[in-house]
């Protein structure tokens, strides 16, 4: 395991901690499969499903933010979009060099870090606002 849930604090929105604590299990499952070498396959498998958890968690959140005309939502989208260029990188090296390292190695000195700060940073003044508004 890379990540606890314990890590990553909670928000006042329901529907975003299930979004995140979902995400950080797929996280987990996918960095024990490349760190006890289970087969290619698996690993891609798992990959695949990551990138679309996460572009769905950041999707829910931008039109979250979008429709509720939350003032910071340029910010926080552009962080997004960041996080989702790195991933598109990641995926283009992975499918070159069919290493799982470079994947494992992303997740722990980028993804993690920067998600341990997020969510208690960005994330929870959204759920804030966003359990204001709904
Ligand atoms: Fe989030
Ligand atoms: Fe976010």
């Amino acid at each position: 395991m890379l990540l606890s849930k314990d890590r990553v604090p909670q928000v006042p929105l329901m529907e975003m901690n299930e979004i995140h604590f979902e995400e950080i299990d797929l996280l987990n499952e996918l960095y024990d499969t490349i760190k006890s070498q289970k087969p290619m396959e698996q690993i891609e498998k798992l990959f695949n499903e990551f990138l679309e958890d996460v572009r769905y968690h950041l999707e829910f959140e931008n039109n979250a933010m979008k429709e509720s005309g939350f003032f910071a939502y340029p910010m926080h989208r552009q962080e997004h979009e960041m996080r989702l260029q790195e991933l598109d990188q990641l995926k283009e090296q992975f499918e070159k060099t069919k290493n799982p390292e470079i994947i494992s190695t992303y997740l722990e000195q980028k993804f993690v870090p920067w998600l341990i700060i997020h969510v208690p940073t960005m994330d929870n003044v959204t759920a804030q606002y966003l359990a204001d508004y709904l």
